[in-house]
């Protein structure tokens, strides 16, 4: 079960692990891209990030003029956050929230947008998100966007690499929730979700567009084999490049990148 302490002990190194890893970054990079559409240059939007881990996003979204409270559960993520805003000299506002807590700790505020990236939504179950449902519609402004990208179900790369090492047990796994490891002792329930199935659940909301973010750029925990062998990068850069935008196959990548507009 979550508790505000479950992502502390990855959050010092969290930007190394992840943020800055090759996996990471081309994943990003991939959400940034999709996310730069939606920004208008010329207008300053108010946006609510929730699960915001270190900041990354938040701050790359301040640093283009917009104004972003980014939110997170955990004390220790919103540390990284803030000394990595210091450093930056950009203003993120900074505060711990848990999804439970948005509609009553920012109550009266109103929001261009809500962003949730990498999966911080996958660590709610099916009922909690349907309350978010509501939330969210709470804190929007009237055609409000919902941005979220979750850890999909049907990930065909992983499926490969576990059918490649005969690692039966292992295929089709996000079918169900399973107990990701965080850290010593620390683990976490996480619920995966198709786009249709995040459709129906946020149905005070008009799915706007789906995107695959990794159908060639593989799971961060194979970070080290692509560490291993460089030669693989540019054949996942061509192939994500040539295949990896087609939105009907949003559900079989690693991350799923979905856009909602308030009903
Ligand atoms: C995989 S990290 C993603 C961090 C960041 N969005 C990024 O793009 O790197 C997931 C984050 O979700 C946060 N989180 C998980 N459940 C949450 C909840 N119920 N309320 C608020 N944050 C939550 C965790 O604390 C963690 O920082």
């Amino acid at each position: 079960m979550l508790n505000n302490a479950s992502f502390d002990a990855l959050a010092n190194s969290y930007d190394n692990n992840f943020t800055h890893s090759i996996i990471g970054t081309l994943q990003r990079n991939k959400v940034w891209k999709y996310l730069e559409e939606n920004l208008d240059g010329n207008k300053a939007m108010n946006i609510l990030e929730i699960n915001c881990g270190t900041g990354e996003d938040a701050l790359w979204l301040a640093s283009k003029g917009h104004q972003v409270i980014a939110t997170d559960i955990s004390e220790q993520m919103i540390e990284v956050a803030k000394q990595k805003a210091n450093i930056q000299k950009v203003n993120i506002n900074p505060l711990v929230c848990s999804f439970v807590n948005l509609a009553t700790d920012l109550n009266g505020q109103k929001f261009d947008m809500i962003f949730s990236n990498f999966g911080g939504l996958n660590c709610s179950n099916n009922q909690e998100l349907t309350q978010l449902n509501i939330d969210f519609a709470k804190l929007l402004k009237p055609k409000g966007l919902l941005v979220m990208i979750l850890l999909g179900k049907k990930c065909f790369l992983e499926n490969l690499y576990f059918l490649l090492r005969f690692n039966f047990k292992k295929l089709n796994r996000r079918k169900q929730a399973t107990e990701a490891y965080l850290s010593h002792n620390n683990f976490i329930t996480t619920w995966y979700y198709n786009y249709q199935e995040m459709a129906k659940i946020f149905n005070l909301f008009q799915l706007k567009q789906k995107k695959p973010i990794g159908l060639f750029i593989p799971p961060s925990y194979l970070e080290p084999l692509i560490q291993k062998n460089k030669l693989l990068l540019p054949i996942i850069k061509r192939l994500e490049n040539a295949i990896g935008n087609i939105s009907f196959l949003t559900n079989y990548s690693d991350h799923i990148y979905i856009e909602m507009k308030l009903k």
